[in-house]
């Protein structure tokens, strides 16, 4: 049988994870969560889409294409956490597993980042546990693909 497809997409400034105030988002390049994430998910069983895209609307076509051709998603949205509306609704209409990540605790930063407009629309939020936090919504997003069959 085929391994079931989990999306992890990644918003703007992601790209710089590393060089990016390494204080708070740590020293670990985007490429090197991708293979640790990859790794992770080889022995979940799933097989691993990973994308990261400055741009909101990618990020609203690749929550509808993880729609119809995914399992389960994971999405760090990034700044437009706090400000999309549109990543909002792409995924209230995908009707799938989905778990928003944040490398740092949003909550314990600035007045403007403890808002998420993308909360309401997952099932539920990994925060504050950097990049080890990829590995750990990866088995969460694997617990909600087996007991939704
Ligand atoms: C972030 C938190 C956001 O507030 C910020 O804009 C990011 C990264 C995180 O992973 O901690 O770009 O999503």
């Amino acid at each position: 049988m085929d391994k079931p497809v989990a999306y992890i997409l990644n918003g703007p400034n992601l790209n710089l994870l590393g060089s990016r105030e390494p204080a708070i988002y740590g020293n670990e390049s985007l490429a090197d969560i991708e293979v640790s994430t990859r790794n992770r998910a080889s022995e979940l069983g799933l097989s691993l889409v990973f994308r990261q895209s400055n741009s909101e609307g990618a990020i609203v076509d690749w929550v509808q294409e993880a729609h119809s051709k995914a399992a389960g998603l994971i999405i760090n949205p990034g700044a437009y956490t706090h400000t999309s509306i549109a990543i909002h609704d792409a995924l209230i209409a995908a009707a799938l597993p989905k778990i928003e990540i944040h490398l740092s605790n949003i909550h314990a930063r600035e007045a403007f980042r403890r808002k998420s407009l993308t909360a309401s629309a997952v099932d539920g939020l990994i925060i504050g546990f950097g990049a080890a936090g990829y590995g750990l919504a990866l088995e969460a997003l694997r617990n909600l693909i087996d007991k939704r069959g």
